[in-house]
C-alpha cells in the first residue's frame, strides 16, 4: 500500500472521474428521497496542492497543472465541466485559499459533502491508517459521514442494501497490483447481486498493464445497463494514457452529459491531437 493519492489530486484523471461524480450526485438528487454515497477507496477526503507536490524524501513534479490547472481561468467551459470547477472552487474558498490558483482541491468524499442534502449520507471507507486519519480530521464532527478504517471491498456487503433503497457506490482504487481488477469484479458482482438497482461507478487507468476492455466485458452484469467514459490524455505514453470510468445502471441522459465532458476534457488536458474522449454502452438500456 504503497499509494498516495496527494501527488495526483486534480490531475486529468481526478478531472474526469469528479466531473462524473458531480453529475451522477446531481442525478440522483432528483428524487427527494434521500440516498447513501458509499466511497469504497476514500482517500484522505481532500488535498493541500502546495504540499502534494513534496514528495516523501524529493519534490515531485505536480499533477494537477495538467488538470484542474487548465480549467481554472477557462471561460466558456461547457456548463457540466463549469459545476464540477465551481464545486471545487467553493471548496478552496472556503479553506480559506486567497491565491488566484487553486490551492486545496476536495477529494470524491468532499465533493459529495458539499452536494449532500438534509436527507443524503455516505459511508467512507479506507484501509491506509495515515489517510484514514486525515480523513477522520477532515469530516470531524460533521453528519451524516460514517467512516471505516478497513477494506473497502467489504463495504458492499456492509452498506448493501441500503435502508434508503438509493445507493450510488463509488469503487476507486489504487490499481497497484494486476489482481486489482478481479477485485473490483468481485465487489461489483457482489454489489449487483445484493443491490441490483445501485448506481455503481469504479475508475481505472488506460495503460499497457491493465486490459480495460478485457476487464469491462468480463464483467458479470447481466441486464444491469453498462456504458464506459473514457479520456485519452496521451496515446504515445507507455505508463498512462488515460483512465476510464464504468457507470453501472447510469442515470437518465448521463451518456451526453459525460460525452460533452469527455469530448471537453480531450481538447482542454489533452496533450497532442489525437486525445480523446468517448462514451460506450457495454449493456443497452
Ligand atoms: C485513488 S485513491 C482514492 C481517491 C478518492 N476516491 C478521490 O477521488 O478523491 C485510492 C485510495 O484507496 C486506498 N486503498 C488502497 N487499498 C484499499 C482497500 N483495499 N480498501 C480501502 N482503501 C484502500 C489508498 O490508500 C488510497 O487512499
Amino acid at each position: 500500500m504503497n499509494y498516495r493519492h496527494a501527488f495526483h489530486a486534480g490531475n486529468f484523471a481526478d478531472a474526469l472521474k469528479h466531473a462524473l461524480l458531480v453529475r451522477l450526485l446531481r442525478s440522483m438528487q432528483r428524487k427527494e428521497t434521500g440516498f447513501v454515497f458509499v466511497d469504497t477507496h476514500a482517500g484522505r477526503g481532500a488535498y493541500d496542492l502546495e504540499r502534494a507536490a513534496l514528495g516523501d524524501s524529493r519534490a515531485r513534479e505536480p499533477e494537477w497543472p495538467g488538470g484542474i490547472g487548465r480549467l481554472w481561468g477557462e471561460a466558456g467551459l461547457p456548463p457540466e465541466v463549469a459545476d464540477y470547477v465551481e464545486v471545487v472552487r467553493g471548496y478552496d474558498r472556503y479553506r480559506g485559499n486567497l491565491t488566484p490558483e487553486p490551492r486545496f482541491y476536495p477529494g470524491s468524499p468532499r465533493i459529495a459533502k458539499s452536494l449532500l442534502r438534509a436527507q443524503d449520507r455516505m459511508e467512507l471507507w479506507e484501509k491506509h491508517p495515515d489517510e484514514a486519519a486525515a480523513l477522520r480530521a477532515e469530516f470531524e464532527g460533521e453528519k451524516r459521514v460514517s467512516l471505516h478504517v478497513a477494506d473497502g471491498y467489504g463495504a458492499v456487503r456492509a452498506c448493501l442494501p441500503p435502508p434508503e433503497r438509493r445507493a450510488l457506490v463509488l469503487i476507486d482504487p489504487p490499481f497497484e497490483s494486476a489482481g486489482e481488477w478481479e477485485e473490483v469484479s468481485r465487489a461489483l458482482d457482489e454489489g449487483i447481486k445484493r443491490f441490483p438497482s445501485g448506481t455503481y461507478a469504479i475508475w481505472y487507468p488506460l495503460s499497457g498493464r491493465v486490459p480495460a476492455g478485457e476487464f469491462l466485458t468480463g464483467l458479470g452484469l447481466g441486464k444491469s445497463p453498462c456504458l464506459s467514459v473514457e479520456l485519452t490524455v496521451d496515446p504515445d505514453s507507455p505508463r498512462i494514457r488515460g483512465c476510464g470510468v464504468a457507470v453501472v445502471n447510469p442515470p437518465w441522459r448521463f451518456d451526453e452529459e459525460a460525452g460533452r465532458i469527455a469530448d471537453y476534457l480531450a481538447i482542454a488536458l489533452g496533450r497532442g491531437q489525437v486525445a480523446q474522449g468517448s462514451v460506450r454502452w457495454w449493456v443497452a438500456k
